[in-house]
Parts: structure tokens; C-alpha cells; sequence
């Protein structure tokens, strides 16, 4: 691989900030987007509730992490005492009651690795996952949210590197690419590493938010109104972030020896972590630790095929972003 190409970056590059901004701005849901997952969710409360008084509805992943697009699923957890019930029995049970009140398409995945309910509701379209105490993921969600809050050039580069994924097919964890979580982490560590930074280290400052779910600690300083200006000494534009992103991940990422770790706002080895040779299917391919569950690498998904697939994807992207006189639509053709 020829290492470190281009490290100067095209001099016309904000030429392309109009034109990603716009695209940023054309992927934000609407509010009535927002309020119609609202709506569902009081829908869905309502249901659950008659049957498990007790049960409290959460909304995670991208409707309520800030990283989401108009179609994205609604994902709700569901957080209730289950005593000696099993998981499987309150999801049927669930089916049940939703297929009751005509909602569509309704499924129980029992056996899958996170057990859910599918459903899709007929008067707003919206389609909705529905989990059973998964607290971690409404509290990473939490997380996301509160580092989106603190400088707009995180959401900007993530939408455009999830539509970019999308688009690239590389955004399909069954198909061995990585989640919508894990770019996420991505851009996120990718701005606590510019210099200046553009993100701090939550998880290294005062902790002002703190619970334990499982066993797993998870304590970090969410006052993130008081970071407002966290980033100014940083003057990056988008496109230059965009370009700089690529960039990393084609030519300068150590996949051999460096995780990627948004806890400690710095690169880790894969040795310290024992991460360095494969574990059952797990292959650490490509090393993203998740803030929490900190023995959980959401690149492990990534096998000897798709690696090449993604990292093909990075320097097709980097070449662009360098070379291409309309990026900003040749980065996003269909593959
Ligand atoms: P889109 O649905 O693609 O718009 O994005 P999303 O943010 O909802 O991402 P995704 O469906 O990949 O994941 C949903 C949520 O599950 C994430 O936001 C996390 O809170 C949580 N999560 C925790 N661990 C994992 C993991 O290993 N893989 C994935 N995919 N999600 C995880
Ligand atoms: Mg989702």
C-alpha cells in the first residue's frame, strides 16, 4: 500500500463544504418525522402498559441518538421486571397484543443475538424494533447524543459517512461491515483525535452521569451544555473532516496493532486487549471498543473478505475526496 499518499490535502476542498452541507441538511429527519415516532411510542406504551403497569418504554439507537435518517427503523427497549419469565414468553406475548391492535407485519425473533419484535404501524409507516432490557444500548444512545450536542461537525461528518456507507453497501453487519453504531464511534473518536480537538473525552472528565447496568460501570460527564465552545480553536470545515476521514482510514489507521477507542479518547493495542488473533469468530480485523462493554469490539463482525471490502471502500472514498471533480456525487454512487 503506498503509505500516507497525498498528506496535503486538494487545495479547492472548500469548494465541496456548500454542497455536503446541503446534503446534510437533506438527510436530517423533519419534525413531523419526529413527532410521528413520538406518536408510535405513546401507541406502543399504551399497549404495554395495560398488560406490565410497571414497564417503561425507551427509544435508543439512531431516533434518539441524533444520528438518524427520515426511514430509519425506531428502535425501543423495553425495560421491565421480568422475574421468572423467560424473555421468549413476553415477547410472543407481545406479538400477540400488538397483532390485536392491527399493527402490521408483526414477528417475534426469539432466537436472534438481541431478541425482538418486529412490527410496522399502519398509520404512520413507520417500522419499530422492540427489545427487552437492553439497558447499555439506551445508555450508549445517551452517550451519542450528548457528543452530537457539542459540536455540529460530528453530526455533519456522520450523516455524510452513513449515507456514504448506505450508498457503498458497507453497512451490513450480517454481510460482515460494520453497524451504524460503529462508524458513528468512528467519527466520534476520529474529531477527539484532531489537533486541536474538535470532541473532548467524556469519559475522562468529572462524572456527572452515572449508573451501573450489569456489572458494567458507565460514568461520564454529560453537563455537555458546558461544552459548547469546545471546539472553536479547531476551524476544520466539513469537507476538510470528510476528506481527513477517508484519509485516515485508507493510508494512516494501523489495523494490525491499533482499537480505537472512543472511552479512553485515544488509540489502544489491540495486545493490551488481547484482541490480536482470532477468538471463536471473532477477528479483530478492525478494532472499535465500545465505550461501555469494553470487551466488546463492534468490528468483529468484519472477516478476511470484508476487510478487504471496506478498506477498498476507505481508499476509494480517499481517492475521491482527493482527485474527483464532483465528489459529492461520485462518492455516493451505488456500488
Ligand atoms: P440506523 O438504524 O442504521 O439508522 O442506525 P442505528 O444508530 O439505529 O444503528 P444500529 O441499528 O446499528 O444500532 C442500534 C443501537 O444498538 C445502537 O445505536 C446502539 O445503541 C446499540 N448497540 C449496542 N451494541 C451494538 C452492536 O454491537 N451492534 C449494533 N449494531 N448496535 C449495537
Ligand atoms: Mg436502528
Amino acid at each position: 500500500r503506498n503509505h500516507k499518499r497525498h498528506t496535503t490535502c486538494r487545495n479547492d476542498i472548500n469548494m465541496l463544504n456548500a454542497p455536503l452541507l446541503a446534503l446534510f441538511e437533506s438527510l436530517i429527519p423533519s419534525d413531523e418525522e419526529k413527532l410521528k415516532q413520538k406518536q408510535l411510542l405513546t401507541l406502543l406504551e399504551n399497549l404495554v402498559c395495560k398488560e406490565w403497569p410497571n414497564a417503561r418504554l425507551f427509544l435508543y439507537g439512531s431516533c434518539a441518538n441524533s444520528f438518524g435518517f427520515p426511514k430509519s427503523d425506531v428502535d425501543v427497549c423495553l425495560q421491565m421486571d421480568l422475574g421468572d419469565v423467560e424473555k421468549s414468553e413476553v415477547l410472543l406475548k407481545l406479538a400477540k397484543i400488538f397483532e390485536s391492535d392491527n399493527l402490521q407485519n408483526v414477528q417475534a425473533l426469539t432466537r436472534a443475538r438481541v431478541p425482538i419484535v418486529k412490527l410496522m404501524d399502519p398509520v404512520t409507516g413507520i417500522s419499530c424494533d422492540i427489545c427487552i432490557n437492553n439497558v447499555l444500548a439506551v445508555v450508549n444512545t445517551k452517550l451519542l447524543h450528548d457528543y452530537a450536542r457539542i459540536d455540529i461537525r460530528l453530526r455533519q461528518l456522520a450523516f455524510i459517512v452513513k449515507h456514504w456507507a448506505k450508498s457503498r453497501g458497507v453497512n451490513a453487519t450480517y454481510q460482515g461491515t460494520l453497524s451504524s453504531y460503529a462508524y458513528v464511534l468512528m467519527c466520534i473518536h476520529f474529531l477527539q483525535q484532531r489537533r486541536p480537538s474538535i470532541l473532548p473525552c467524556l469519559q475522562r472528565m468529572q462524572v456527572t452521569y452515572y449508573v451501573t447496568v450489569e456489572d458494567v460501570e458507565c460514568a461520564y460527564f454529560d453537563q455537555v451544555e458546558k461544552l459548547q465552545n469546545f471546539g472553536a480553536q479547531n476551524r476544520e470545515s466539513v469537507a476538510q473532516l470528510v476528506w481527513a476521514f477517508f484519509h485516515y482510514w485508507a493510508y494512516c489507521h494501523d489495523y494490525a496493532n491499533d482499537v480505537i477507542s472512543v472511552r479512553t479518547g485515544s488509540m489502544i493495542s489491540k495486545r493490551g486487549k488481547d484482541w490480536t488473533r482470532r477468538v471463536g469468530n471473532d477477528r479483530h480485523l478492525i478494532c472499535i471498543e465500545d465505550p461501555f462493554e469494553v470487551s466488546h469490539d463492534l468490528g468483529r463482525v468484519v472477516d478476511k473478505h470484508s476487510i478487504r471490502v471496506l478498506r477498498e471502500e476507505f481508499e476509494r472514498a480517499a481517492e475521491i475526496m482527493q482527485y474527483d471533480p464532483n465528489p459529492c456525487v461520485t462518492l455516493f454512487e451505488p456500488y
